[in-house]
């Protein structure tokens, strides 16, 4: 058969195969059999590259790899919704639609609200042609590539009567549960950094320079809105329902309503049931259903009127408290972690215990924080506690539930006196809240902890490395010390292997170091060695010396050795260097350990100074004044008016608080952050008149 021929017929029974799994959830094929297709059609491909479909179904498993992704500006800026969480402010929303619309009648649509990232779809007669992630709303990167790797969104839709020449669609991306624990456990065997939600991963993935890696992620995307300068649609019920009926996956679940009593209603029917989805959800989102009735409503600078959405609160469930383990971090503290149990298990050996099923995922520790934190909430070992997962994500322990103490044994919770990894008396410094282990030359999980922070993406970003493979590392004795990483050869890292025990599951994992696994991370600390004199001030992990900090003082001293010989005075005299932070230095550089770990990495060629150019100060008209930077400006980037701010004796704050005397506002900027600005009375100024203050 003719190759134009062949690709054409291929193209056709995948998408044709894809669609029906896809979308009508059949599967007439087997998995191999149109894998085999998959990969006949990408050889015939690579053959005849000109006769390639633009809309090939070999975008799926993607193989396009983007350097640098285009910014791309909105034809229809990206909104945010204003949210609301309970049924009172609900109702009020309702009364502002009641009256904006006066007095006619008006209906919902309820949807659920999908936790993972916006993004926006362009179709040119009936092709996609591009994919953008939401960015601030304005501008986004064009993801086109990795868009492309969704099975279920149609790379081509038939052109019917109504399906306008160009048109946008928008949806929620996100990664199914099964996809995240997926990952997460593949990292894991990997050594490798987990993602700490299902929306991190998908925001993440989306990301991707390899669009193959996005494709094996396997993420999803619900849409729910359409968008042309034609009038196609009169209400957005019938823009889901023609989306639906073109091939796209609209998100499920949607209902109309007549009424806000209806809208609750709604919230309250999947309160309990969202937990039973394959994805995370954190909310209901209501939108009023004429799209004319819409305009009439319009937009605030950030959000439509006609729309709001309705979070839910954290779940909370009671669990058992099983035990306390206490875990040494790399600053030595120490943090107790409760096991936990669900009521039901309480008798089940631990090993055998689920835990507490919470917002689809089954709980069994929760972080206590520290000694202040158990005691303040009174536990005792065998108490029934409350769970909650706040952000869907990181449980936490939020009350004992008193009524239940007598009915089972409890018994006091002690903290212990040493470190249950080094048998050193555990110690606590004035005014702090952490016991700490101070055996910081000997103790294991700081000397891996310090390893780990070392190749941290914020400072040597070695990902070749992660906490299962520095751990076998450690184990072999060829790393005790960030620096030890560069004695590293092909020779002594080849065949290592070690089982880790995932102590979720119980079950072991191996880590092998093979070929590839072997010249990536030798390819990662040769990188590394160029790496910014920053970038390595953080990696060394200096208490209380995080990434700005890193930035301020390699910014000043310029090099490791100002930065050593630097006395107490002078760097307190580094603007937002504070006492602690200056002693914490000093006594850094005066551990002789510390010192040959610093040479030993010098010698291996690391960056130890900087070129940068220092802040050349302007003025200090802005001396003793503070700033937030937020939102899209149009003579200046952020970074520009950070240098502007600094160069004229301002200093820059972290966010809106008290303290905070200037709001330096953009287009787009986060209404949240407007209106607690507001409230705490902190003047708002224009880029204008932030220019206007510095011309002064
Ligand atoms: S409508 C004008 N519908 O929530 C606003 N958004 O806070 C258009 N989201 O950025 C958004 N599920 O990422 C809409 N069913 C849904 C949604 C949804 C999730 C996200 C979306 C948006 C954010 C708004």
């Amino acid at each position: 058969m003719n190759p134009e021929l062949q690709i054409r017929e291929l193209s056709e029974k995948l998408e044709y195969y894809n669609k029906r799994y896809y979308q009508d959830n059949v599967s007439e094929i087997s998995d191999f059999d149109f894998d085999q297709m998959m990969k006949k059609l990408q050889e015939l491909e690579k053959l005849h590259p000109e006769l390639r479909q633009i809309d090939s179904p070999t975008q799926r498993v993607g193989g396009a790899v983007t350097k640098n992704f285009n910014t791309i500006t909105h034809r229809y800026p990206m909104l945010s919704l204003d949210n609301t969480y309970n049924e009172q402010e609900l109702r009020l929303f309702d009364e502002r639609v009641r009256k904006g619309l006066d007095g006619e009648e008006y209906e919902y649509i309820c949807e659920l609200k999908f936790d993972g990232i916006s993004l926006s779809f362009t179709y040119e007669n009936g092709v996609l042609v591009r994919g953008v992630t939401r960015g601030d709303g304005t501008r986004g990167d064009e993801i086109t590539n990795n868009v492309k790797t969704i099975r279920s969104l149609p790379l081509r839709v038939s052109s019917g009567e109504s399906i306008p020449p160009v048109f946008e669609v928008r949806g929620e991306g996100f990664m199914p549960f099964s996809s995240f624990q997926r990952l997460n456990d593949e990292m894991e065997t990997l050594g490798e950094n987990q993602y700490a939600n299902p929306r991190n991963a998908a925001s993440g993935s989306f990301k991707l320079q390899d669009s193959a890696e996005t494709a094996r992620r396997t993420l999803d995307c619900y849409l729910y809105s359409f968008l042309s300068d034609q009038t196609v649609f009169e209400s957005h019920e019938e823009s889901l329902l023609a989306l639906k009926a073109w091939g796209f996956n609209v998100s499920p679940g949607w209902k109309k309503v007549q009424s806000i009593d209806q809208v609750i209603e709604y919230i309250h029917e999947w309160e309990e049931k969202r937990a039973t989805l394959p994805l995370a959800t954190d909310g209901i989102v209501i939108k009023v259903n004429s799209l004319e009735q819409q305009r009439e409503l319009g937009f605030t600078a950030k959000s439509p009127r006609w729309a709001i959405s309705f979070k839910y609160k954290a779940e909370n469930k009671p669990a058992i408290l099983r035990s306390v383990h206490y875990q040494v971090g790399r600053t030595g503290a120490v943090t107790p972690v409760a096991n936990l149990c669900a009521e039901s298990e309480r008798t089940l050996p631990y090993n055998k215990v689920k835990g507490v099923h919470l917002s689809g995922t089954n709980v069994k520790r929760a972080t206590l924080h520290n000694a202040n934190e158990l005691e303040r909430l009174g536990l005792q070992l065998g108490d029934t506690v409350f769970v909650e997962k706040s952000g869907e994500i990181i449980p936490k322990i939020t009350g004992v539930d008193v009524s239940k103490r007598g009915l089972f044994q409890t018994e006091p919770i002690e903290f212990p006196k040493n470190c249950p990894e080094c048998g050193s008396e555990l110690m606590r410094n004035e005014g702090e809240v952490a016991f700490f282990c101070p055996n910081d030359s000997e103790c294991p999980p700081q000397l891996k902890g310090r390893i780990e922070h070392f190749i941290h993406r914020k400072a040597m970003n070695i990902d070749s490395l992660g906490e299962g493979k520095i751990e076998l590392l450690f184990d072999q004795k060829l790393v005790r010390t960030p620096a030890d990483l560069y004695d590293l050869s092909h020779d002594r890292l080849l065949g290592l292997e070690k089982s880790i025990l995932n102590e979720e599951t119980g079950k072991f994992k191996k880590i092998s170091f093979r070929e590839k696994t072997v010249d990536n991370i030798l390819k990662g600390l040769e990188l590394s060695r160029s790496a910014p004199f920053k970038n390595v001030l953080f990696g060394l992990g200096i208490r209380f010396v995080g990434a700005t900090v890193a930035d301020k003082l390699a910014a000043y001293f310029k090099s490791i050795d100002n930065l050593r010989k630097a006395t107490y005075e002078e760097l307190v005299a580094v603007p937002e260097i504070g006492g602690r932070i200056a002693q914490s230095v000093i006594d850094y550089f005066a551990q002789p350990g510390n010192q040959h770990m610093v040479d030993k990495l010098e010698r291996a060629g690391l960056q130890m100074a900087t070129d940068e150019k220092p802040v050349v100060m302007e003025s200090n008209v802005l001396e003793g004044k503070t700033f937030v930077i937020s939102g899209v400006f149009e003579n200046f980037d952020r970074d520009e008016l950070k240098e502007k701010i600094e160069a004229n004796g301002g200093r820059m704050l972290s966010g809106v608080s008290g303290k905070l005397n200037y709001l330096l506002a953009g287009a787009n900027m986060g209404p949240s952050k407007l209106e607690k600005a507001r409230k705490l009375g902190v003047t708002i100024i224009s880029e204008e008149e932030f220019l206007l203050m510095i011309e002064e």
